[in-house]
């Protein structure tokens, strides 16, 4: 029987010592690329979240390879999309998260108009590793006044703990393939 999972690992490129020494990178560009596979990835993200207990009122995508997927979700979903940029690149007022890299910080940023009071977010994202950056999106959500019913991801890298983190947060988080 074909399983969605391991159909979409085969088309998940591992790039070794990339961006540095040690690191094997996970790739979904051929995810994109192949339009068969294209679909296949889309269509398990929108068939669960089309049960009228798990649908959006609205998607949040991260930036930037959250924005890829994030927005073809909500389109299909019939649900409108958000983007949470990394910082400098929004031009209203913002709400903006730091937080911690391995060397240095990032700053992520959201529109105060985003989202409103009670809205049911989904949170998407391609991968997560440490969660640092799907925790800033919850947090910048949360601040406005909305509910992050859902975070997803392509990829999780369940040894990077990002996982664990979310989970420890009672945030829901549907993985579709994952890399020890
Ligand atoms: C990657 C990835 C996630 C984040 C995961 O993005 O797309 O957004 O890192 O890491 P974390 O769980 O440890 O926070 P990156 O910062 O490389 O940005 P990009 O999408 O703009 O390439
Ligand atoms: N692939 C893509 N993005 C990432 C990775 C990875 O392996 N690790 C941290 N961000």
């Amino acid at each position: 029987a074909l399983n969605v999972s391991e159909f979409l690992r085969e088309h998940i490129r591992t790039v070794a010592d990339w961006p540095s020494a040690g690191v094997q990178f996970r790739d979904i560009t051929p995810l994109l690329q192949n339009p068969q596979v294209f679909r296949v990835l889309i269509d398990a993200f929108v068939h669960h979240y089309m049960d009228p207990t798990l649908r959006p009122d609205v998607v949040a995508g991260l930036d930037a390879r959250g924005f890829i997927i994030g927005a073809v979700v909500a389109y299909e979903l019939n649900v409108g999309f958000v983007p949470i940029r990394k910082k400098g690149k929004l031009p209203f007022t913002t709400v903006q998260e730091t937080y911690e890299l391995e060397y240095g910080s990032a700053t992520v940023e959201l529109h105060t108009d985003a989202v409103t009071r009670g809205q049911r977010v989904l949170l998407i994202d391609d991968l997560i590793a440490t969660g640092g950056t799907m925790i800033a999106g919850v947090k910048l959500l949360e601040r406005l006044g909305a509910v992050v019913t859902e975070c997803a991801v392509i990829v999780d890298l369940p040894e990077l703990g990002g996982s664990a983190r979310l989970k420890a947060l009672g945030k829901p988080l549907l993985t579709l393939v994952d890399f020890e």
